[in-house]
């Protein structure tokens, strides 16, 4: 028979009336069914959030790094079984799945550890003009409140982690909602905080139907949102709640650099190689995997084959195999949607260097050249395991190829010259330059977000703290300073 997870309603383990479906994206296999909480189910919870604010904000240090640190430990013991689960319902390669649990592993670790130093207060003094003399000004920060975290499917658990962790840190209740096609993975964050002596309410995990989310982001007793998913939706929440406070992670069409610098045999294999995994790695469901290869002239010819070579070397197939790189993507609609975008590229007059194939849900890792500058490919986020290279003269016409879009997530840039780093940083209109490497870096702690229309906001544990926090200065008078 198959299991019902169950929700988590304010700490406490329940189920609702209905369930919903939980399919692996490589065989169409029922994983499991979700329980979705009813309406009365979620107003409990944010009832229980609400009510537990001021509770939760003044727990000491030591109890909200305590319960992070449990669920990191927790996170390590249980790695393989939830790298299994994660495999299974987002359709990831267990490779991958087992590094995103590492990755969740450091999230909690690094909040625990911003839990013990955050906050310790700032003085300043205000005796500098007369008016002020013997005053002292203290600033802390306190939660903003209530934070409702939508998370994506694409990281089903690291994602969740980066929503809940950095709340937990701070004091501040949070309404997690998972994806709905991936729930249970941020089901399982349940159960290990569930283990911990966080207060009854601080946090709860529920599977809310997309369609009953825009009545949950009015709730004025949920004044912080914190989404990662399209930009038709996060700009749509963010467009129907104005006065609350939102961040947005959301799409990007990642670039890839390589400069007439970065020549030898080994460079162009390193670059080569780099862009072949970070355009395919979870079939291309990243935000920050590569869609754009923008490549100098002089090292344009030698650099193409590569990456053509390394892109049909990934090993494509069953997701629970050790040995495959890139799986299916989340669903049929999906590698459909994206089928449709290399056709319209093909048919417009795009040289399709290898791949262009659909097997189910399944899309081949594509490289596309000759890329007209207003198919859809050319101009939106693919969301799949699909790269364009492009030609350019020099630095500048590079940097200006990657700024020539909408999206401004991550860039990546092959140099090996410390000016031209510095020069990149400058001029590239995004919230990450990554040297030397793909712009599929994320190191958790960094700061992570975009421009443009990828984003506001920043998320990376410490950054997402100050994100649900706010300065409240306090004034010392009479002091003998
Ligand atoms: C994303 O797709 O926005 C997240 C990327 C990551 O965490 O590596």
């Amino acid at each position: 028979m198959t299991s019902i997870h169950a929700f988590w309603l304010a700490g406490r383990q329940t189920t609702g009336e209905t369930t919903l479906d939980v399919t692996s994206p490589w065989d169409g296999r029922l994983v499991a069914k979700a329980a979705v909480p009813t309406d009365a189910q979620v107003e409990e919870a944010v009832a229980a959030a609400y009510a537990v604010r001021d509770e939760f904000a003044a727990t000491p240090a030591h109890v909200r790094a305590a319960a992070l640190d449990h669920v990191s430990r927790r996170l390590v013991e249980r790695t393989e079984e939830i790298a299994q689960l994660i495999s299974a319902e987002n359709g990831k390669p267990i490779k991958w799945a087992r590094g995103e649990v590492g990755r969740a592993v450091s999230v909690f670790r690094f909040a625990a550890e911003e839990a013990r130093r955050f906050n310790g207060g700032e003085a300043q003094r205000l005796d500098t003009d007369a008016g002020g003399q013997g005053r002292l000004a203290l600033t802390r920060r306190f939660p903003k409140g209530v934070v409702l975290g939508i998370a994506p499917f694409n990281f089903p658990l690291n994602l969740c982690a980066h929503k809940i962790a950095p709340a937990i840190a701070v004091g501040a209740p949070i309404i997690l909602k998972p994806a709905p096609a991936t729930p249970l993975s941020g089901l399982v964050l349940g159960e290990l905080l569930a283990e911990t002596e966080l207060p009854a309410g601080s946090w709860s995990v529920l599977p809310v139907a997309n369609d009953k989310m825009p009545a949950l982001v009015q709730d004025e007793r949920m004044p912080v949102i914190s989404f990662t998913g399209s930009d038709k939706v996060g700009y749509a929440i963010m467009d129907s709640v104005p006065r609350k406070h939102c961040t947005l992670e959301l799409g990007g069409n990642g670039a890839a650099v390589v400069l007439a610098d970065f020549s030898s045999d080994e460079d162009l294999d390193w670059a080569a190689s780099r862009i072949a995994t970070f355009s395919n790695y979870q079939g291309g469901q990243s935000c920050i995997s590569v869609q754009r290869v923008i490549a100098d002239a002089s090292v344009y010819d030698r650099l193409v084959p590569r990456v053509v070579k390394a892109v049909e070397a990934q090993v494509t197939g069953d997701p629970s195999d050790p040995k495959t790189e890139v799986g299916p993507l989340v669903n049929e609609d999906a590698a459909k949607r994206v089928e449709s975008w290399v056709d319209e590229a093909v048919e417009a007059g795009a040289q399709l260097l290898t791949g262009g194939k659909r097997d189910g849900a399944t899309y081949a890792p594509t490289v596309l050249a000759d890329v007209p500058a207003d198919v859809t490919i050319a101009c939106e986020e693919v969301f799949g395991p699909v790269l364009t290279v492009k030609k350019v003269d020099g630095e500048a016409e590079a940097f200006a190829a990657v700024n020539d879009s909408k999206y401004g997530l991550q860039a990546g840039v092959f140099t090996h010259d410390l000016q031209t780093a510095f020069r990149a940083h400058r001029a590239l209109e995004v919230g990450g330059v990554v040297i030397g490497d793909a712009p599929s870096y994320r190191a958790d702690q960094m700061p992570y977000g975009g421009v443009k229309q990828s984003g506001v906001g920043r998320e990376g544990v410490r950054f997402a703290m100050e994100d649900y926090t706010y300065e409240r200065v306090m004034v010392l008078t009479g002091l003998a300073l």
